[in-house]
């Protein structure tokens, strides 16, 4: 199967991730390292570990790994090879599969659990070490990885596969994540210079939606569309009145359901964009091209759809995921400061929900790029597959959006950018979390990416009566929060008396 000559496809990820099934389910002739070690040492992996230590098995994995890697990449085992989750932990194999497609099957700690607690695996003793070592591979496998593959569903890695061989025509560096959700799956591409080359069918006409600035700058980069349309800046403008003009203007250009809509802009155009596919015609291909911060971190992905209402934002949409997502990182170097912070505070939002290696890197200032990028896609995707339809889970994602969507409706959407809002939106659920010392780090994390804290010329009353109209609001007229216990312990539902949600108001509002 290997696409490209010299070229191994190499799956790599935690025990339990499936790697050996999965690398049989797309070539029979698959080689699996654990397996070669138990051939050459005549014994079974642990076996190996309780008679001669897993120093020793390290030292004949490392072999055994580097020498089949050679070999699969002159075409030995189809050109696909599966590896233990220990392996990357050699610098020498580390090296040796920057020469290689490295596919990481990316199972969360839960299912890892699941699968191999029962096993005879050497490393399956307890909970808390398996979950330690867990957290501690996470970041040495992303930073080998060329390609996520989420590894809850068997099928992920065949229905992945186009994609990855479509890979090899992609600039070096371009990496792949596979997004999966209860209607369907597709892919997500992550590098530089990729605008106008990745995630569509040359062959099928496309319209293409942007907003005045954007098309100034990259309208070019997608040659001879079926039809451009250019909208008005600003979430003003994310209005059934855009959509109409769009719906128009698509049928005046003859665009039927054969075709489809590339959604060239940041969040507000994706959102219009992907709203009018779910309803133009009753539903045609969108495929979202982010150029935002805000929108290549968070809104491109999960296929929430919609507009907005002069009193109530988002009230307007529908749920349709794009076919394909193109996160290419080099259109952000036009992006105005104010708009890299708006897009900090979604980072520091999804570093929150996630924890791990991304919370880490946040903390630790990382610079906004395509590793940054790619592991808030991941987190956010994890999180829609569990639940797209938003009926529990994926409320965490609205973590700081309850006060920083009632900010925005209050203030018009006039007096500050979506990301502005959900940072000081952040602070207030943090307030109401009861985690002091959480809220100081992450103020000094919005600070330092120079976002406002406070939203002192608003009014305190205006914003709680804007809560009224949140979406998700109960009958009974009380509002679920989502709230935050620590970095990746983040939780919805949570129902808190309204003295205490306008004392939090209030905080940020002074
Ligand atoms: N659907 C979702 O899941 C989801 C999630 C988060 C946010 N959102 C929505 O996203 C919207 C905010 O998105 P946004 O912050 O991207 O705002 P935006 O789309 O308004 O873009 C901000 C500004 O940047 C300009 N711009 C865009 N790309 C540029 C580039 N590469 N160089 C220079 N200028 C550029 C735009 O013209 C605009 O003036 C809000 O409406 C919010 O509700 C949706």
């Amino acid at each position: 199967m290997s696409g490209v000559a010299g070229r191994a496809l190499v799956l790599v990820g935690f025990m339990g991730s499936g790697k050996s099934s999965s690398a049989r389910s797309i070539c029979p002739r698959a080689l699996d390292s654990d397996a070669l070690i138990e051939a050459e040492l005549g014994a079974s992996v642990d076996m190996i570990f309780e008679r001669d230590g897993e120093a020793a098995f390290r030292a004949a994995e490392d072999r055994v790994v580097l020498e089949a890697l050679n070999r699969v990449g002159a075409g030995a085992g189809g050109g696909v090879i599966s590896l233990g989750g220990g392996a990357l932990g050699s610098a020498a194999v580390r090296e040796a599969l920057s020469h290689h497609t490295v596919v990481l099957l990316d199972s969360d700690v839960e299912t890892a659990w699941r699968r191999v607690r029962r096993s005879k695996r050497p490393l399956v003793s307890d909970r808390e070490s398996f979950n330690a070592l867990h957290a501690s591979r996470e970041a040495t496998y992303l930073a080998s990885a060329n390609v996520i593959v989420p590894a809850e569903r068997r099928e992920s890695l065949g229905d992945a596969l186009p994609s990855i061989k479509a890979l090899a025509g992609l600039p070096a560096g371009t990496r792949l994540l596979w997004a999966e959700s209860d209607s369907g799956s597709y892919p997500v591409w992550v590098g530089e210079n990729i605008a106008g080359r990745a995630g569509f069918d040359a062959a099928k006409r496309w319209a293409i939606v942007s907003d005045t600035n954007v098309a100034a700058l990259y309208g070019s980069t997608f040659q001879d569309p079926a039809q451009r349309v250019v909208i008005e800046p600003g979430e003003e403008h994310k209005t059934l009145a855009t959509c109409e003009r769009l719906w128009t203007e698509l049928a005046a250009a003859g665009i039927s359901r054969e075709d489809g809509l590339i959604a060239l802009g940041g969040g507000v155009v994706g959102d219009v964009t992907g709203f009018v596919a779910a309803s133009y015609q009753r539903g045609i291909p969108v495929v979202q091209v982010p150029t935002t911060l805000v929108s290549q971190v968070d809104s491109a992905y999960g296929g929430k759809t919609g507009v907005d209402l002069p009193s109530a934002k988002n009230y307007v949409g529908a749920y349709h995921q794009p076919s394909a997502v193109v996160a290419d990182t080099s259109l952000l170097a036009s992006l105005p400061s104010g708009e890299v912070a708006a897009g900090m505070a979604e980072v520091i939002k999804t570093a929150l929900i996630s924890g791990g290696a991304l919370w880490d890197s946040v903390k630790d200032g990382a610079e906004v790029d395509s590793d940054m990028v790619l592991a808030c896609a991941r987190t956010k995707l994890r999180v829609v597959s569990e639940d797209e339809r938003d009926g529990g889970r994926r409320q965490v994602l609205n973590l700081g959006h309850t006060v920083g969507h009632a900010i925005e409706t209050a203030t018009g959407y006039r007096m500050f950018r979506h990301g502005e809002a959900v940072g000081i939106g952040l602070l207030a659920a943090l307030r109401l979390s009861g985690h002091g010392a959480l809220r100081t780090e992450v103020a000094e994390l919005l600070g330092n990416a120079g976002l406002p804290l406070s939203a002192p010329d608003v009014d305190p009353d205006a914003v709680f009566d804007a809560l009224q109209g949140d979406k998700k609001r109960h009958s009974d007229g009380t509002i679920p929060f989502v709230m935050c216990e620590a970095p990746g312990q983040v939780s919805h539902g949570h129902v808190i008396p309204l003295p205490a949600v306008m004392d939090a108001i209030k905080e940020v509002c002074q």
